[in-house]
């Protein structure tokens, strides 16, 4: 069976999306998502050739810009460039908060860690008056290049398939996640259906919190 799942197309037909951290993974995959629902996509990554790898391989419709999320002045150039190559930016995703803008327009830069992402949350009310909305996704073990690397990690316990099979054993779902059932969720989060939505965290988690009940520190 597989776990994959049809986006819809044209969802995000004439919307311009900028994507940080995503030559590989989650934020490839949110890439893969919002350039086939239709969006002009500036893709940002850390390093030049995947960079480029990235944009050749999605076609006319993403653009790669090497840039690193933890510079503001590189988020900056890259939120310039979207506005610039594609008339304004819609919708902003990076690998911890995704961020919505209605107007078009540049927003602050945001880093992928913890701390800053609550800090996102927090000001989801202090721009909801001009009709942005900050929604973050909360994924728990998704096969991605560097779970895989983890896994390989443990080589000497077992295969990385038996390894990502146990950890993905301890979800109450029984599995790890895929990157695409991660993006379904930021695409609903960043589209019109949650245009009422915003300051919120959606677990795609497998039940992974409701069974063990964490919550993370501020
Ligand atoms: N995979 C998981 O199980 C999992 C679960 C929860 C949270 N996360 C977090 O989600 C994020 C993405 O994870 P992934 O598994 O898709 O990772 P990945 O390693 O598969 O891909 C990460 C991407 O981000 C890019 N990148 C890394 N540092 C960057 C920087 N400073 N500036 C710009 N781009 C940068 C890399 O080039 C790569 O394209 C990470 O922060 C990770 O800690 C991952």
């Amino acid at each position: 069976m597989t776990h994959e799942s049809k986006p819809s197309m044209g969802d995000f037909k004439g919307k311009s999306v900028v994507v940080t951290g995503d030559s590989l993974g989650m934020g490839r995959a949110c890439v893969e998502r919002f350039a086939s629902g239709g969006a002009h996509v500036l893709c940002v990554a850390i390093d030049e050739a995947s960079t480029r790898e990235v944009a050749q391989s999605f076609g006319e419709p993403v653009r790669g810009f090497c840039g690193d999320v933890r510079r503001a002045t590189d988020m900056q150039c890259a939120m310039i460039e979207a506005a610039t190559a594609f008339g304004g930016v819609d919708i902003r995703a990076t690998a911890w908060s995704w961020i919505r803008r209605r107007t078009s327009g540049t927003t602050s830069s945001t880093s992928i860690s913890r701390d800053c992402f609550s800090r996102q949350i927090r000001r989801a009310g202090d721009h909801a008056p001009d009709n942005i909305t900050i929604n973050a996704v909360g994924p728990a073990l998704v096969d991605t290049p560097m779970l895989r690397s983890s896994a390989d990690l443990f080589k000497r316990i077992g295969a990385v398939e038996q390894i990502l099979d146990s950890w993905g054993r301890s979800h109450p779902i029984g599995r790890i996640g895929q990157p695409s059932e991660i993006t379904e969720a930021v695409a609903f989060l960043a589209g019109e259906k949650a245009r009422f939505t915003t300051g919120a965290e959606l677990k795609v988690d497998g039940g992974l919190m409701a069974k063990i009940g964490v919550v993370l520190p501020e």
